[in-house]
């Protein structure tokens, strides 16, 4: 069986520094290395699988160069069996990582999309949010008060992020836990390199995902053409959205997809790496209970020490030359965000866990450009709240086993964090 992984291996054994990060294999943290053998190369290096570039000033520019264009799955210059798994579905079904999502599409239609979906993600919906955020991570956490032990991705983690986009969405309390389910069958979608079997659980969770916001959009739609009526959730941004008829149901439908997607793992191993990054670095969680003031940044130096999303790829759309090399036209770059993140050009002593670095906030872990994360200020709220909830109330906590590695590469996080709750506060 010649599937994605396998070729991949091949060619990390021949050497390849690029294929050992897409290969996931050395376990947690042995990316890190390969990056460094990519930035000794040079700023841009080629690979078998494509140029690959851990600089940051570089992953920036091509970030904001309207040359390049984002990938889709056609785009990929990958051996064979690679380009066909890499995330091709069903043409039916509401592919995050094909157009109509707006990750993958361009000018003029991502900037529709964008501004349509933008209007959930106001500075005052945030702020609501943070509410209900708040709120749900107490009630999770008082349900973890009698127990020795928690598995904090399961029992605490996933819970806050599904719930804001689930509420994004305007579904209704009962869809949250199918959508979980959903959720994380999907997610790898957004990885490299996915073996057969992980490729068509993804498909069943978009399938479902699918039938149910195809119903879900139909009923708002419908209640909207009820006259009359006085239904709070009218003003609801994505209630406007599928009443409206501005984006197609194709377009409402995938669009939704990708949030589920791209909003769900992503925070989660934001909140796992938080929680695992400070637990081993008990002098920095000593200051920050010292010191509340110190989370935002801390948050910023989480995204940046260990990123959710290692990398993003950009496609040549004529030829380019940068930084001394000559690209063709559909030449695709790896973009290795979190390789970028540990530039020492840009970050002091970078392979250095430290929450008081004055420009963590430079990190690319949420892109840049036009295609910059959507959610990225939902995303640190969502931390902001959750990581000092979880360390007040459990003065003692430690973890009671080493936590396990989730196996997705560009999604960066843990299956499971098992921790030792200690006494309540
Ligand atoms: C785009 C990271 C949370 C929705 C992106 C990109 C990155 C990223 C790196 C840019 C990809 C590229 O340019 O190729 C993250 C991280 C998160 C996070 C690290 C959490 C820690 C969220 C949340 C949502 C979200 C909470 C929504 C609920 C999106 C969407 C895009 C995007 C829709 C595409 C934007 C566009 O193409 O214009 N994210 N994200 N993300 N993210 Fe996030």
């Amino acid at each position: 069986d010649l599937g994605p992984r396998a070729v991949l291996a091949s060619r990390a054994k021949r050497g390849d520094a690029l294929a050992q990060i897409l290969t996931g294999r050395g376990g947690w943290g042995s990316q890190y290395p390969a990056f460094e053998t990519i930035r000794a190369a040079g700023r841009l290096v080629p690979s078998r699988l494509g140029v690959a570039t851990v600089d940051h000033a570089l992953c920036r520019e091509i970030l904001r160069d309207r040359r390049f264009a984002t990938v889709t799955p056609d785009d990929l210059g990958m051996p064979g069996p690679l380009r066909g798994i890499l995330a091709r579905t069903d043409p039916g079904l509401p592919n995050p990582v094909e157009p109509p999502a707006m990750l993958v599409s361009e000018p003029p239609d991502h900037t529709r999309y964008r501004q349509l979906v933008a209007r959930s993600f106001t500075p005052r919906s945030i702020e609501t949010m943070r509410d209900r955020v708040g709120e749900l991570s107490r009630t999770l956490l008082d349900r973890l008060e009698q127990r020795p032990t928690a598995e904090l991705i399961g029992e605490y983690a996933t819970m806050l992020p599904v719930t804001v986009i689930a509420e994004l969405l305007g579904l209704p309390d009962e869809a949250h836990e199918p959508f979980i389910e959903w959720g994380e069958q999907a997610a790898p979608l957004l990885d490299v390199g996915l073996d057969w079997r992980t490729f068509r659980r993804a498909c069943g969770g978009l399938r479902s995902m699918d039938r149910y916001l195809r119903d879900h959009f139909a009923r708002l739609r419908a209640d909207g053409d009820a006259p009359g009526e006085s239904d709070p959730s009218a003003a609801h941004p994505f209630t406007r959205l599928a009443r409206d008829g501005e984006l197609t149901e194709r377009e409402l439908i995938t669009n939704a997809a990708l949030l589920v997607g791209a909003g769900f793992e992503t925070t989660v191993n934001l909140i796992g790496n938080g929680v695992v990054l400070l637990l081993q670095h008990p002098e920095q969680l000593a200051a920050l209970r010292e010191d509340p003031g110190g989370w935002p940044n801390a948050v910023e130096e989480i995204l940046r020490f260990e990123s959710p999303v290692q990398m993003t790829g950009r496609t040549a759309t004529e030829p380019v030359t940068l930084a001394d090399r000559d690209l063709p036209a559909g030449a695709v770059v790896s973009l290795l965000l979190a390789g970028a993140n540990r530039d020492p050009a840009v970050f002091d002593r970078p392979g250095e866990f430290d929450i008081t670095r004055t420009n963590a906030r430079d990190n690319l872990a949420f892109g840049t450009g036009i295609h910059a994360c959507i959610g990225a200020a939902l995303a640190r709220m969502e931390a902001t709240v959750a990581l000092p909830a979880l360390f007040e109330r459990f003065p003692d906590l430690g973890l009671a086993t080493a936590p396990d590695p989730s196996q997705n590469v560009t999604l960066h996080g843990f299956r499971r964090v098992e921790v030792r709750l200690g006494r309540a506060r």
